[in-house]
């Protein structure tokens, strides 16, 4: 019973079966925000409850000025992929030009017919049905349908009229899905852009501290510019320094690393400068400096703050006018150099004690970028620690891992070495580990006992491992305010043992 004519069905069950499809088309487009899951749905309801034997939704992709079909009922994949029409092309394409219904009341007998999808064994006896999908005068596709009358006077004005609210109803969503997909389109683009601006191989950090720092070295990167790095030691300056010489145009040239603390005084000059064969004893070759060196590169001059200061008014002229002799030569050389210095030390203190020069002070202070404490910024540990276990992982040929326990204790930890001591901690735990899965207990002592820097209670060394345990218990309880649950969690154990730990230790929690 394929065909039922409208004849034959009471008008009233008829407009029932409308409402009935009209309401659950609109309750279908709002199932989700897939384009063709809503569209393929309102098609197999109209099938279902109009006896639509297919039926499809073309939409204009706006570029190609192409018909495509995106949701379909009865028709075969492959069907769907040959309907594809263009703007005046066929029953579909010419409605899309009109801009208005049309009717074939039996494809047979015409001739504009082409059934491209060839989804119609025999064109005979079916109609069909085609109205355009309009938002506020703009088309968006067709919809069409096919239907079989065994008689072909009326129902047909029923069909169109329904087919003209569902194809509002489809325009209305495909706007709102448009809307949709643009802010999160937008969405995605911002999230995409934030992460590339702000971002530098090699360098972990998501802290707002760090993504300000990253921000400042891609502004200074490009740029010749004399950077100043401060911060605490093993913060990463070294490792800025270099991320600004590979991001700038001198990448290509020599990144000269020289440490102002660590050759003595006397050597400093010629190591910087070069010097003259016979400048002092020991002189048997003339030899070029560091400065020399660095020519159309990046001298990175470590340790600023500790340069004497009989060397600094030479370091100031090499800044201002990049020029210098070796030591036992008149000879003025000229280089191209950038330079980049770095410090863990208070420059201001030592320029007010005299112990620094103003006028270098100033002159190096163009760009300071400031590397904050890992201890402020606890959000990058947990990355840092994925970022040197997998490293380390892969050296060793290992796979250790970090339990929730364990890595809350190295967040609560206060890393005075800063991400050097983290890189080194995590080596050795890798390394030395017996275990895959480290725990708070795998962890050194000094790291989870220290981290308690305000406690009241501090172990005095040499300290018994039940001292040091206990310690811990009482800390941890104190923390979370005498939550046994959260205390457990901190410590990386379960609530049952730090429980029996309470009891075996007399620990009064309500006296804490
Ligand atoms: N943000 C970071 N991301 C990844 N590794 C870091 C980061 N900061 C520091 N490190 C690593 O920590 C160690 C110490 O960094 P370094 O640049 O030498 O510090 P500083 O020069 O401030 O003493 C290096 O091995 C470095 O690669
Ligand atoms: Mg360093």
């Amino acid at each position: 019973m394929a065909a039922v004519t409208d004849k034959e069905v009471d008008p009233i069950i008829r407009k029932n079966r409308e409402l009935t499809a009209i309401l659950e088309v609109s309750r279908v487009l709002t199932t989700s925000f897939d384009l063709e899951k809503n569209l393929t749905l309102v098609m197999s309801t109209l099938g279902r409850l109009l006896d639509m034997q297919r039926g499809c939704v073309f939409l204009l992709d706006p570029l190609s000025q192409e018909l495509r079909i995106v949701a379909a009922h009865g028709l075969t994949k492959q069907n769907i992929r040959k309907g594809k029409y263009r703007i005046g092309e066929g029953i579909v394409g010419r409605v899309i030009e009109k801009r208005t219904p049309m009717v074939i009341p039996n494809i047979g007998k015409e001739p504009l017919f082409l059934n491209k999808t060839g989804s119609r064994p025999q064109k005979d006896g079916i109609s069909f049905l085609c109205v355009p999908i309009e938002f506020k005068g703009e088309v968006l596709g067709v919809l069409s349908a096919d239907r079989i009358y065994s008689s072909e006077t009326g129902g047909v004005d029923d069909d169109l009229r329904v087919l003209k609210i569902v194809s509002s109803l489809i325009a209305q969503f495909i706007k709102l899905w448009e809307s949709y997909e643009e802010v999160e389109k937008e969405k995605e683009d911002l999230k995409r852009q934030l992460k590339g601006r702000y971002s530098i191989e090699n360098v972990i950090g998501v802290s707002d501290r760090m993504q300000e720092v990253f921000e400042a070295v891609h502004r200074v990167a490009p740029t010749k510019a004399t950077v100043l790095l401060r911060g605490e030691s093993g913060t990463g300056k070294e490792l800025i320094a270099k991320a600004i010489h590979y991001m700038s145009p001198r990448s290509g040239g020599p990144f000269i690393k020289f440490n102002c603390a660590s050759i003595p005084e006397g050597l400093l000059e010629s190591e910087l400068f070069g010097h003259e064969k016979g400048a002092f004893t020991g002189a048997i070759t003339s030899r070029s400096g560091k400065f020399e060196l660095a020519n159309k590169g990046t001298i990175f001059l470590d340790e600023i703050g500790d340069l004497p200061l009989t060397l600094q008014p030479k370091i100031l002229r090499v800044l201002q006018e990049k020029e210098f002799e070796r030591v036992g030569s008149d000879r003025t050389r000229k280089v191209d150099v950038r330079i980049i210095a770095a410090t863990s030390r208070d420059l201001e203190g030592l320029v007010s004690e005299g112990r620094f020069r103003e006028d270098l002070y100033y002159r190096l202070n163009v760009i300071p970028i400031f590397l904050p404490p890992l201890r402020e910024r606890d959000e990058d540990i947990p990355i840092l620690i994925e970022h040197f276990l997998e490293r380390f992982n892969r050296e060793n040929n290992r796979k250790v891992t970090i339990d929730r326990g364990a890595m809350q204790a190295l967040i609560n930890y206060d890393w005075p070495g800063n991400v050097r001591e983290l890189e080194n901690t995590i080596e050795r735990l890798v390394i030395m580990s017996r275990k895959e899965r480290i725990t708070a207990s795998d962890l050194p002592v000094s790291i989870t006992v220290r981290r308690y820097k305000d406690s009241t209670i501090t172990i005095t060394q040499p300290a018994t491992l039940r001292e040091v345990e206990k310690a811990h218990i009482i800390n941890a309880l104190k923390e979370t305010g005498g939550v046994q649950a959260r205390a457990a969690r901190l410590l990386g154990i379960t609530e049952r043992q730090i429980g029996y730990k309470i009891k075996k230790y007399g620990i009064d929690v309500r006296a804490l």
